[in-house]
């Protein structure tokens, strides 16, 4: 298939709404700028699974709050209007990682997405990024959302992209090229855009795999996400399509002042931070 009938199939895409309601109010209330914590309250209030949910990941591990956080706005004043926010939308985008089959077991993308999340969250640390790093953990959790859409509305042309990427021993992006004419980073970056999430959320998705040409205000976080990538797949944790180590972008260690001994150290602590968030790989589990 070429470039003219992916874009073509993409348009179709475009035209389902895939977002789940829940998700569409949650984005709603955080993209308008005079949302209130009180707004963001009701949403989430409004759907039980969807509270129950959030609180559970308030309360895990990940966070360590030394007493259980009971309502949505306590969560709101403790962990900030945005962390809430990203929760919610955690919550409601894993049931697309909600399916396995012969070909692609979306729950092993769904593991690969939560580790590249909080390997995001020690690359913070790491570099000592003041502030809330929710965004960067929302990508991480977002950043492969592209082969759900592959796997669900282009099935065959993925299950051809995965056996290109096998029989060549090539990153599942190239084989996707080689079949589709793009690859999941570009459909990933283009449905979150047609969702209507933060715009620099689109941006660093779209070049996750090609950090060398982030866009100048997101190149940061897009080399973080992109060496999260590369920590989780040196680690094997979970599975995104291929077994390919992918190439050192000297350009993304360079973005963050990173050194390879700081990547080691950042590995060896994946582990532990993957098991406080244990929370977050069951989402999918009930
Ligand atoms: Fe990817
Ligand atoms: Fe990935």
């Amino acid at each position: 298939m070429g470039l003219s009938e992916t874009l073509a199939k993409l348009r179709k895409i475009e035209e389902i709404p895939t977002l789940p309601s829940v998700a569409a109010k949650v984005l709603e209330v955080a993209n308008s700028e005079n949302s209130t914590a009180t707004d963001l309250n009701r949403v989430i209030s409004q759907d039980a699974a969807l509270t129950t949910k959030t609180l559970k990941l308030v309360n895990s591990a990940y966070y360590g709050f030394p007493r259980t956080v009971t309502k949505i706005t306590e969560a709101i004043v403790i962990l900030g209007f945005n962390a809430v926010k990203n929760l919610a939308l955690s919550v409601s985008v894993c049931e697309f990682f909600n399916k396995a089959d012969d070909n692609f077991d979306r729950r092993k993308l769904w593991l690969h997405s939560v580790g590249v999340a909080v390997t995001t969250g020690l690359i913070a640390k790491k570099l000592n990024i003041p502030g809330d790093n929710e965004e960067a953990f929302i990508a991480g959790l977002l950043h492969d959302i592209g082969i759900i859409i592959e796997d669900q509305f282009l099935h065959d042309e993925f299950i051809e992209s995965l056996k290109v990427a096998k029989e060549k021993d090539i990153p599942i992006e190239h084989a996707e090229k080689e079949v589709l004419g793009m690859d999941h980073a570009s459909i990933g970056k283009k449905i979150l855009q047609s969702w209507k999430l933060p715009g620099n959320l689109s941006k660093i998705i779209g070049f996750h795999h090609e950090p060398q040409y982030a866009y100048a205000d997101t190149k940061r976080d897009t080399a973080i996400i992109y060496i999260a990538d590369l920590i989780c797949k040196l680690k094997k944790i979970g599975f995104d399509g291929d077994t390919v180590i992918p190439k050192l972008r000297v350009e993304a260690f360079k973005a963050l002042g990173l050194k390879k001994e700081d990547i080691k150290e950042i590995a060896k602590d994946v582990d532990e931070e993957l098991k406080k968030a244990e929370d977050f790989i069951n989402l999918i589990e009930n």
